[in-house]
């Protein structure tokens, strides 16, 4: 049997790209196609960088081969990816030079456990070689200097191109500034909104975070006046909305996925993470007790149609972790290690996702000191 091209590019017309609604001929994928009796060597170009996408590829272009030209062909795919480049975060005249991608993480109620999550997160993303910081927002409570042991520690000032700026603490391999390096212990800081956001601002164009993949953001509870100056004047790429199963955090998550969709925020929501899913007595690790009602968060994320990010138990040795200042993912082998690098493979899949579907978020500009009165640049 002897091979022609124009076949095998015939065959390829009937695999389409996704999102693209192109055949892989049409859309210029496919970049050489070369047949030598009854082999054929097919080179195609795809955009998508996981290794399923590059089999999935692979698979097709042979199917398409064996299925409309000759089910004996010898087919050699070679896959190149040509990932676009994840777009920058920047506000209008001021960028944000070297912070890829900003997340923040968000739950309608209190002490669902944003900061464990976010200390988690970036504890396994720093792992997985990320460049990571974490920018505590919790005006009333910073707890992340707590959960990563440094509490007692200040960022220093350092001299970049004839500036000063701060210096994050880093621990664990991640970059932190928080709330809390600036004010006393114990002192309950009432701030107002724009002043939040001020500092906020500070804490970032004003510091020397470097090179970051990832800028995690532990905001607040609620879903109040703050939020909404936080997030007006910030870039953020998308947000994560931690919840317990529990009816009245659910209600509360809703309350606080709908704050990032309104018009005047317009954040999108990478998904919702259900904590404290079940109790596991360390004992009994097979056991499981749904003491906030199961699957709430997951249902939930069903209902919004937003992803549904993954589940972390509630378990004592997490809690420990945080009080101790170790964050519980670093516990090598362990179930639980386990669990944050499930969630935080579908963070990453997310905001891979959310950058290649829609552009840059725009931060809008405070104008006036009062409360929600943001005027968009
Ligand atoms: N999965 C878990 N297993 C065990 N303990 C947990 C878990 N998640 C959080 N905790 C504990 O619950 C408490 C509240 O968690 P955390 O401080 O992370 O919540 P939060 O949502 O950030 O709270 P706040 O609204 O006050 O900022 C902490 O003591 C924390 O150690
Ligand atoms: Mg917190």
């Amino acid at each position: 049997m002897k091979l022609n091209k124009q076949d095998i590019l015939k065959a390829l017309e009937t695999i389409t790209v996704p999102g693209e609604g192109q055949n892989m001929v049409e859309s210029g994928a496919v970049t050489n196609v070369v047949t030598f009796g009854d082999e054929v060597v097919v080179d195609v170009t795809i955009k998508n960088p996981s290794l399923q996408a590059k089999k999935k590829t692979e698979v097709e272009i042979m199917k398409a081969i064996h299925n409309e030209v000759y089910e004996k062909a010898k087919v050699k795919v070679n896959v190149k990816v040509n990932a676009p480049a994840a777009p920058k975060n920047e506000i209008k005249g001021k960028p944000i030079p070297g912070i890829q991608n900003i997340v923040a993480v968000a739950s309608g109620k209190g002490g669902v456990g944003k900061s464990t999550v976010t200390a988690n997160l970036g504890a396994t993303l720093a792992k997985m070689g990320f460049k990571v910081g974490i920018l505590d927002a919790d005006i009333y409570g910073p707890s992340i200097p707590i959960m990563y042991d440094v509490e007692f520690e200040r960022p220093i000032s350092v001299n970049v191109g004839g500036k000063s700026k701060m210096k994050p603490v880093e621990s664990y391999g991640v970059k932190i500034l928080s709330i809390g390096f600036f004010t006393k212990p114990d002192q309950a800081v009432i701030w107002r909104g724009p002043m939040a956001a001020k500092a906020l601002n500070q804490m970032i164009f004003d510091a020397d975070w470097g090179e970051l993949d990832f800028l995690l953001i532990d905001l607040p509870p609620g879903t109040g006046d703050i939020h909404l100056s936080i997030m007006q004047s910030l870039p953020i790429t998308g947000a994560v909305v931690v919840s317990t199963p529990q009816q009245v955090a659910l209600a509360d998550a809703k309350k606080g996925v709908a704050m990032f969709q309104q018009e005047s925020i317009n954040v999108p929501v990478l998904g919702i993470i259900e904590n404290m899913a079940y109790f596991t007595p360390e004992e009994l690790p097979d056991n499981k007790y749904f003491i906030f009602g199961k699957e709430g968060a997951k249902n939930l994320s069903e209902d919004l149609e937003v992803p549904f990010l993954g589940e972390i138990p509630l378990i004592q040795s997490i809690r420990e972790a945080g009080d101790v200042g170790r964050p519980a993912a670093l516990q090598t082998a362990t179930p639980l290690e386990a669990a944050f690098e499930k969630l935080t493979q579908n963070v990453v899949q997310e905001v891979v996702r959310r950058n290649d579907a829609l552009p840059p978020t725009e931060a809008i500009k405070i104008t006036t000191m009062a409360g929600c009165s943001a005027v968009k640049k």
